[in-house]
């Protein structure tokens, strides 16, 4: 069973769709979610995971007197669970260069446009959809791609189409899009375990 960890910074949607894909749907018998490490303390992914019987853990950047050590101790979480996948699920957070190299290739994010429409410093959240309202896309989506150095420029993995209305808010743009991400990101799962991580 490959071994995922969640890294998420809010309400941990898509950390349950990947949970519930272990328990009912395509990651059935493929992989299992061992740890959530979230660096808010209020997100609401923390409840989930309890809920879940999944361990937490809560790294905050403020408890640490520098981004070097912050790093350290959530490559230290990653190690001592022995990852397999690392998936960022709404992580607030750039991934650290050290991390990245452990795990090169084994990152994912998930990012709520289709990019490289719509990615990069600033877009993340609401910013994202209100982009594509003001202008006039007639499609958006989600994207789950690799993490790199860059924000949500590595290579693309999967990819899912909505379609956008003229009469649609930037919250029914985020609507939509948030329940193709709940589908793509266990199917983009299964896709890197099938070709990357089992020969
Ligand atoms: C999602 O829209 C994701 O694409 C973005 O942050 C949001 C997280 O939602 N990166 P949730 O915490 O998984 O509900």
């Amino acid at each position: 069973m490959i071994r995922l960890v969640i890294l998420a910074s809010g309400g941990g949607s898509n950390m349950q769709a990947i949970v519930d894909a272990h328990k009912f749907g395509v990651l059935k018998g493929l992989a299992e979610v061992v740890l959530v490490i979230s660096n808010n303390t209020n997100a609401f992914v923390l409840e989930r995971a309890k809920k879940e019987n999944i361990k937490s853990v809560c790294i905050e950047r403020k408890s640490f007197k520098d981004d070097e050590s912050f790093n350290k101790e959530v490559l230290a979480e990653l190690q001592a669970a022995n990852a397999d996948l690392v998936c960022l699920a709404g992580y607030m957070r750039m991934i650290d260069k050290e991390i990245l190299n452990v795990y090169n290739g084994r990152i994912l994010n998930i990012h709520p446009a289709l990019l490289p429409k719509f990615g990069g410093k600033g877009m993340y959240g609401h910013f994202v959809h209100e982009a594509v309202v003001k202008a006039g896309e007639k499609k958006s989506g989600a994207t789950v791609h690799f993490a790199n150095e860059e924000y949500d420029s590595g290579k693309i993995i999967l990819q899912k189409e909505v379609e956008v209305s003229k009469s649609d808010t930037p919250e029914e743009v985020a609507r939509k899009v948030l329940e193709v991400e709940h589908k793509i990101y266990p199917q983009a799962i299964k896709k890197v375990i099938e070709e990357n991580l089992r020969g």
